[in-house]
């Protein structure tokens, strides 16, 4: 789980490899044709395609939530077609999602949404009750924790959604279209809040219709048509291409988000910027 910042660019480990990965669905359509691509453990990067372009498709190659028809897939140097049917949802907890529709239990407050699935792994309330305070306030949430998801507004939904795939520190963060229901300055809170993530030691891959949204950040933007079609490198704006947002760090916070990461000091969203609170990347000081 060593997480070390990467030095020398040459040096970037693989997250994520597809192989000439195609996908035949039952009913003949195919999803997915010829596919390959490569993306390193420090990257966030945005998958744009239009509607059926095969976005969900990749997104549930990577959950083995779906098998390739053919080509191979590995993320973290394993092989998906070797892990056996007892060991995918092992597979699974190293790889956190956010889907558009946030998915919250509507029977648990906020808290006992972000613990769910800790608790269903039988972890102790003592590592539960820090894990989540720690999620919720690297996601500006501590306030909300008792609350039920039917109070919230959409980007707090959002944002609850985004400290559930993060809670136990996983390896990937996968976002399909979290930014679909919300307002833009939701959206761009959101995005700031997936930069945060990706700046603590997590991959991050954000499908997305919002182009515009996506060419303000700076990152590799992988065009799907069934493969990848087109590759680009956004410039981002001006102080957007700055990288390795440091948490603690307010200088390299992309201009975009500067708005909120000021408001963010007043209030308790303060806590996003301090290492104290933040969710541990590493996972590193946890008595597992
Ligand atoms: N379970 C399934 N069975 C059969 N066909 C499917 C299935 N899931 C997706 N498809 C088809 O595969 C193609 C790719 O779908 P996919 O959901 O991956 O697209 P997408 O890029 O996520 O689109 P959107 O932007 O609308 O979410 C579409 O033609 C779709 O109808
Ligand atoms: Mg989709």
């Amino acid at each position: 789980m060593e997480q070390q910042p990467q030095r020398a660019v040459d040096r970037r480990q693989t997250m994520i490899l597809f192989k000439d990965v195609s996908k035949v669905y039952g009913n003949g359509v195919a999803a997915i044709s010829n596919l390959s691509l490569r993306v390193y453990k420090d990257e966030f990067v945005f998958l744009m395609g239009a509607s059926g372009a095969g976005k969900s498709t990749l997104i549930k190659l990577l959950m083995k939530e779906e098998d390739p028809t053919s080509g191979k897939i590995s993320v973290n140097s394993r092989d998906l077609a070797l892990i056996k049917r007892g060991s995918v949802q092992r597979y699974r907890r190293q790889i956190g999602v956010v889907f558009q529709d946030f998915r919250l239990l509507e029977n648990k407050t906020v808290f006992g949404n972000v613990a769910f699935a800790m608790e269903i792994m039988g972890k102790s309330r003592r590592e539960i009750n820090e894990k989540v305070e720690a999620a919720l306030s690297l996601m500006g949430l501590s306030k909300k924790a008792d609350e039920y998801p039917r109070n919230l507004s959409g980007g707090e939904q959002q944002r609850v959604a985004l400290a559930r795939a993060i809670v136990n520190s996983p390896r990937i963060l996968i976002a399909d279209e979290p930014t679909g229901n919300l307002d833009p300055a939701n959206a761009e809170q959101i995005m700031y809040l997936l930069e945060l993530i990706n700046s603590r030691g997590t991959t991050v891959i954000v499908a997305t219709h919002a182009q515009n949204m996506a060419r303000r950040m700076g990152r590799r933007i992988l065009y799907l048509d069934h493969g990848v079609r087109d590759e680009e490198m956004s410039s981002g704006d001006a102080d957007g291409k700055k990288r390795r947002t440091g948490a603690s760090d307010q200088v390299n916070v992309s201009a975009a988000f500067n708005d909120f990461a000021e408001e963010a000091e007043d209030e308790e969203y303060g806590s996003l910027f301090t290492e104290d609170n933040a969710v541990n990347a590493e996972g590193g000081d946890s008595d597992e």
